[in-house]
């Protein structure tokens, strides 16, 4: 994709991250592990753009670049707008000596708004996700692992984020809350029209948010499109490992097994 195709709120070409790993002796160069190798990606605004790969293939890292908390090596990236982030332990990342109030504050510090235009702005956050003004005097410990995570959303969301960046946002959560958590997800999308840069080792997940899938593998991009036609046909082979993840292990077994049950 080239810039002609803009205008982009991210933008990433040919971007490098080395981690250096602890010498093995004193003398001896640190070793280096090449965790980002050359990758360019590019997110329009409103766009849903999912991010899958085996563990360790690079995501984290890649959008830690991209939030801007990490710098790359070499290459370029260039972001138009504000960024946010969720990340995927809900108990992890939220302050327990933190009130909710806070927690979902903090992303005000430095707005000229006053101090009850910003209680304002906590309070629409958290009733968009689906808490409430009563929730604002209490701590991280009073509500289960999805409501904490609609906590971590309210903080992006209070920002008025461009993109949201969601690391494995449900990965930590109870099967039954799960899909809860990406339906309010595509809700608030089409609320308040953000883009999201969701990042998942599962497939399903994305198919459920995402128009546009990037395959990430030893972390090189090894494959891009849409997600429909890359579930459908997916060229690359950790593609079509990361498929075999989440289907039933025989699918030709299964829809023969589907279709009896539908006879009988
Ligand atoms: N701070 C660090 N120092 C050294 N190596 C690191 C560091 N962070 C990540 N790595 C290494 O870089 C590679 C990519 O890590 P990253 O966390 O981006 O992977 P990931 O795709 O997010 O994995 P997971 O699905 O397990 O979260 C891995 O080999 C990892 O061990
Ligand atoms: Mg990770």
């Amino acid at each position: 994709m080239s810039s002609a195709d803009g205008p982009f709120l991210v933008e990433l070409d040919g971007v490098v991250r080395d981690y250096r790993l602890p010498r093995r002796w004193l003398f001896s160069p640190p070793p280096v592990l090449r965790a980002l190798d050359g990758v360019s990606l590019a997110i329009r605004p409103g766009e849903s753009v999912g991010i899958v790969g085996e563990s360790g293939s690079g995501k984290s890292t890649l959008a830690r670049i991209v939030a801007g908390l990490d710098r790359p090596e070499a290459g370029r990236v260039r972001r138009g707008g504000c960024v946010q982030m969720v990340f995927q332990d809900p108990y992890g990342s939220l302050d327990p000596r933190m009130r909710v109030e806070r927690i979902v504050g903090e992303a005000l510090f430095g707005d000229p708004d006053g101090r009850a235009r910003k209680r304002e702005r906590c309070i629409d956050a958290l009733e968009a996700v689906g808490l409430s003004a009563d929730d604002m005097r209490k701590y991280p410990h009073a509500f289960s692992g999805g409501q904490r995570q609609r906590i971590a959303i309210a903080r992006a969301l209070v920002a008025r984020p461009d993109l949201v960046i969601a690391d494995e946002p449900v990965s930590a959560l109870d099967v039954s809350v799960q899909a809860q958590v990406l339906n309010l997800m595509v809700d608030l999308r089409g609320r308040f029209g953000m883009a999201y840069m969701l990042i998942s080792h599962d497939l399903a997940v994305i198919a459920h948010l995402c128009e546009r899938v990037a395959v990430i593998h030893g972390g090189r991009i090894v494959e891009e499109g849409a997600t429909a036609a890359v579930l459908a046909s997916p060229r690359h082979q950790h593609t079509r490992a990361l498929l075999d993840a989440v289907l039933p292990p025989d699918p030709q077994a299964a829809r023969e097994k589907l279709d009896r049950a539908r006879r009988s």
